[in-house]
């Protein structure tokens, strides 16, 4: 009897769809696989050194009945992107990024190297990696892909305009990549979050009222993807933030510290 339960519950976790997500080890990553596991999917979690999500994986697929594979990906090691997802043993109908980096706006005002690894990591690694998914998704006239990208995107101000265009090119892409797809039935998400209580921001003095946590984010990419939404704000006031923002004159916008 206990052997029919098993093989009942292996057959059941095995009809699950397959989500790739990739920047797995993110604060927001997690709450995401959190949030899709809880939903009834499996999931493959891409990352650097994915042996330190291992401990992450076995309680997914204790807590929620799912498969958790961890899975090895450098974003910006572009050659080994095909492989990478030619190695996935079950389709997926699903990709959500949540590769960034930061990194040091004044460090990139001089050194050209941390201004490449800001636009690399937050947009030619991914374009390089959605491309290959894009096409296959394309041909099977199905699929989401998702991008969390920022509303720091929305606007350059001088404290992270290198992140800051990197995530705008992101935020072009994907719109591209939406216009194109939408006749094959692939949907494309676009997420701009405003502040998120993360490792990314730990030490940022940022305003309570104005920051949200990684569930909330998870859960607006849910939401987002279950309702076919094509750009999320997150958490909600952010788009009227941005819509004030992008709206302010150039020549008063220049003079202001923001
Ligand atoms: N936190 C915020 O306030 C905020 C606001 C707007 C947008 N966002 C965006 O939200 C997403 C998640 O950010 P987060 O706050 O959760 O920050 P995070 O913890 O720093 O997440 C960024 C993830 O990107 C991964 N990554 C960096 N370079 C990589 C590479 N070469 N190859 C593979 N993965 C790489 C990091 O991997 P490692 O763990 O190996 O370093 C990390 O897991 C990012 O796209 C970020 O830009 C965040």
């Amino acid at each position: 009897m206990k052997n029919l339960t098993q093989f009942n519950l292996n057959d059941l976790v095995s009809k699950k769809e397959y989500v790739l997500i990739i920047g797995a080890k993110s604060d927001v990553a997690m709450a995401v696989a959190r949030k899709y596991a809880k939903e009834g999917f499996n999931l493959y979690l891409a990352s650097r050194n994915s042996d330190t999500l291992e401990e992450f994986a076995s309680d997914l697929k204790l807590r929620y009945e799912c498969h958790a594979q961890c899975l090895e990906l450098d974003i910006l090691d572009y050659s080994s992107h095909q492989f990478f997802y030619d190695q996935l043993k079950e389709e997926v109908i699903g990709v959500i990024s949540a590769v960034g980096y930061l990194g040091d706006q004044k460090i990139s005002e001089k050194e050209f190297m941390e201004a490449s690894k800001l636009i690399d990591t937050n947009f030619t690694g991914i374009v390089s990696l959605f491309n290959i998914i894009a096409l296959d998704f394309e041909q099977r006239k199905s699929g989401f892909i998702c991008g969390i990208s920022s509303v720091a995107g929305d606007r350059g101000r001088k404290k992270n305009y290198i992140y800051g265009a990197a995530k705008a090119a992101l935020s072009t892409y994907l719109s591209g990549l939406r216009n194109r797809l939408f006749s094959s039935g692939v949907h494309v998400i676009t997420v701009k979050p405003g502040f998120i209580a993360t490792k990314m921001t730990e030490g940022l003095d940022l305003p309570k009222r104005l920051t949200g946590t990684p569930e909330q984010v998870a859960s607006d990419i849910y939401n987002a993807q279950k309702k076919l939404t094509n750009v999320v704000y997150t958490i909600w006031i952010w788009r009227w933030i941005m819509l004030i923002i992008r709206n302010i004159p150039e020549w008063q916008f220049k003079k202001m510290n923001i």
